[in-house]
């Protein structure tokens, strides 16, 4: 079975201390630590940049998951790289050039991610398979944390992981594939059985006194599907 990857989101954390955010973030058990960029132009909202990334590197050795809500976003993926992100992602409607936006991260050293909002469609997936290493599907609309999960959202979970389950099975590489926004304790489980791997969570821990608590708690409905008892 996959492993599970959880991935706080420092959106929600307190920005006035953000080092020590995410060390406390990683003792309390995250695999990875997600980094939301929007720039008020292709979101409505504007948070953190590579200076940001570069900062807070130091303080944790997980992965750093790199979310571009930003258009256009070549510019930017070599910034981030220096900075030392793990994992770059964007949205198909950032770039003009999605195949060439992909190869850029690879060869700047990172994974690439394509990022699906909750209306695009998993065709920007058919040509570009080879080039990706992890699929994001939005279950809010980018730019806010805090928002409810999108019920279709499953729909689309499901119809990705049957393209990554077809893919592995003709080339034997894995693509993660992570959701993003409203991931809480009570809905994680489904959303692992629709077929995520990897999951975002932002106001769920940084919004919550004890991160340990809910990663654990997270950890454990997840359990349940590993072992098939909600299967
Ligand atoms: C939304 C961001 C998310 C956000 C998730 O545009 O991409 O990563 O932080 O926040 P929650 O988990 O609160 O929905
Ligand atoms: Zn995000």
């Amino acid at each position: 079975m996959a492993q599970f990857h959880i991935a706080p989101s420092i959106l929600s954390a307190d920005f006035s201390r953000l080092g020590e955010e995410v060390r406390n973030v990683v003792a309390a058990g995250a695999d990875w630590i997600h980094f939301d960029v929007m720039d008020n132009h292709y979101v409505p909202n504007l948070t953190i940049g590579p200076l940001v990334c570069e900062a807070i590197r130091p303080h944790v050795d997980v992965p750093i998951d790199v979310h571009l809500m930003v258009r256009p976003v070549d510019r930017i993926v070599p910034d981030f790289a220096k900075a030392g992100a793990n994992v770059i992602s964007f949205h198909p409607e950032g770039s003009d050039h999605i195949d060439r936006t992909l190869s850029l991260i690879r060869d700047h050293g990172c994974k690439a991610g394509l990022v699906f909002n909750p209306a695009t469609p998993l065709i920007y997936l058919d040509h570009v398979m080879d080039k990706l290493d992890l699929v994001l599907i939005m279950s809010v609309n980018p730019g806010f944390g805090g928002q409810s999960f999108i019920p279709e959202a499953l729909k689309k979970v499901r119809e990705a992981r049957a393209r990554i389950d077809a893919y592995r099975e003709r080339t034997g590489r894995e693509i993660h594939l992570e959701v993003d926004g409203g991931v809480k304790i009570d809905n994680i489980a489904e959303i692992a059985e629709a077929g995520a791997d990897s999951f975002v969570a932002g106001s769920a821990i940084f919004g919550k006194p004890d991160y340990k608590q809910v990663i654990d708690a997270m950890r454990a409905e997840l359990a349940k599907v590993e072992s098939g008892a909600k299967a």
